[in-house]
């Protein structure tokens, strides 16, 4: 058996326990199979850590991701804590292990199964067979650009400040993930920005093109402004292959992208640091979704989203192509079953719960293996 691989999961708030749990069961199914062993520690992030620390991720927290292979999260936030103040809201302990790990590569893909063409609220030619992959930079921009702050000016009225700010190399080094991976696929980068109105826009745009005729002339690059990037992810996704965009414009992109594929429910995430000199890279996995506190402790979640972005960590994190792919392969066949969690019913199929659906997915794991 392969050795220990080490795992922090943070199942976080609302349905984020939940979700989380049908992946401890897929990563268990690995264990007793000997496939491969993991080595899983559970933490706090989010509402649950500040209601126990009064903060959203503890020191001793971080420390332990920083020092893990992959971080598993589930979902932050919720409306118990929508009043409190900003430094210790959940969303600030999600941002934190972003910023402190370094993870600058958000990879957000989007891609319509088969069985779910009709959940989509675009038409089935639109969206039939839609692979598309966001890369959103997650470490800069107006997320964490200085200054930021609302001050109280002399009149008494007041002014909210943020900054939108990118360097060179935060350019380049998010640039490079997204020339690699188009190259795996089918070798397009389209690169969005605002160069229209934004002066970082205009420097994203022309680091970007340098790096093309640089380093990947084989990449077929394309500029687009981010407006009309959402107007065409809804008109004509499938023109796209491969996004990169900044933090603020790739939050938005990805939302609009996700629902092209019937639902949020259904998207993993990937967010990854640089590689070391061992190519090791660290790395947080979680699904798109949020922590959906309306149906929170209902057994309604669809844990299809926390399960691939688990497919995502066995990819990217431990290099077990064939175990991703079966994890996904067997997401795929469980919606083909006819099954469907709330978020994605449609008229015809069965609905089950959250650990229905988990029983649906090792099912087929183990019918595929
Ligand atoms: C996301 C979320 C987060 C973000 C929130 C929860 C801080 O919307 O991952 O897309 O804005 O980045
Ligand atoms: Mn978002």
């Amino acid at each position: 058996m392969a050795a220990n691989r080490k795992i922090l999961s943070l199942p976080g708030d609302g349905i984020g326990p939940e979700v989380m749990t049908q992946v401890g069961r897929v990563l268990e199914w690995f264990d007793k199979r000997r496939i491969a062993s993991f080595d899983v520690s559970e933490g706090l992030v989010g509402g649950v850590s500040f209601d126990k620390y009064g903060t959203p991720l503890t020191d001793e927290t971080m420390k332990r991701a920083q020092e893990c292979d992959a971080v598993l999260l589930g979902a932050v936030g919720g409306p118990k804590w929508d009043n409190l103040p900003f430094a210790q809201k959940p969303e600030r302990g999600l941002l934190r292990l972003r910023k402190d790990m370094e993870l600058f590569a958000n990879l957000r893909p989007a891609l319509v199964f088969d069985a779910l063409i009709g959940a989509s609220t675009l038409k089935p030619e639109v969206v039939e067979g839609l692979d598309i992959l966001i890369i959103r930079e997650l470490t800069g921009g107006t997320y964490f650009g200085e200054p930021r702050g609302i001050t109280t000016l002399p009149d008494g009225t007041r002014r909210g400040v943020n900054t939108q700010v990118y360097t060179t190399p935060e350019i380049i080094r998010v640039g490079r993930v997204a020339f690699e991976l188009a190259r795996k696929r089918n070798n397009k980068v389209c690169s969005v920005e605002k160069a229209n109105v934004m002066e970082s826009g205009v420097l994203w745009r022309e680091e970007m093109q340098k790096l093309g005729d640089t380093e990947y002339k084989d990449v077929e690059l394309s500029h687009m402004y981010a407006d009309n990037c959402a107007m065409q992810l809804v008109r004509n996704p499938k023109q796209f292959d491969v996004i990169v965009t900044d933090n603020l414009f790739g939050d938005l992109l990805s939302d609009c992208a996700a629902m092209l594929t019937g639902s949020l429910g259904m998207l993993p995430s990937a967010s990854l640091g640089a590689a070391d000199s061992s190519g090791r890279r660290k790395a947080l996995y979680e699904p798109v979704h949020g922590s959906a506190p309306d149906i929170a402790g209902k057994g309604a979640a669809n844990p299809l989203a926390c399960i691939l972005s688990m497919a995502m960590m066995l990819r990217y994190s431990f290099d077990m192509k064939e175990e991703a792919d079966l994890v996904e392969t067997a997401v795929k066949n469980a919606l083909a079953t006819g099954v469907r969690t709330a978020d994605i019913m449609q008229p015809g199929m069965k609905r089950i719960s959250t650990v229905e659906m988990g029983n649906v997915v090792l099912a087929e794991i183990e019918k595929l293996s």
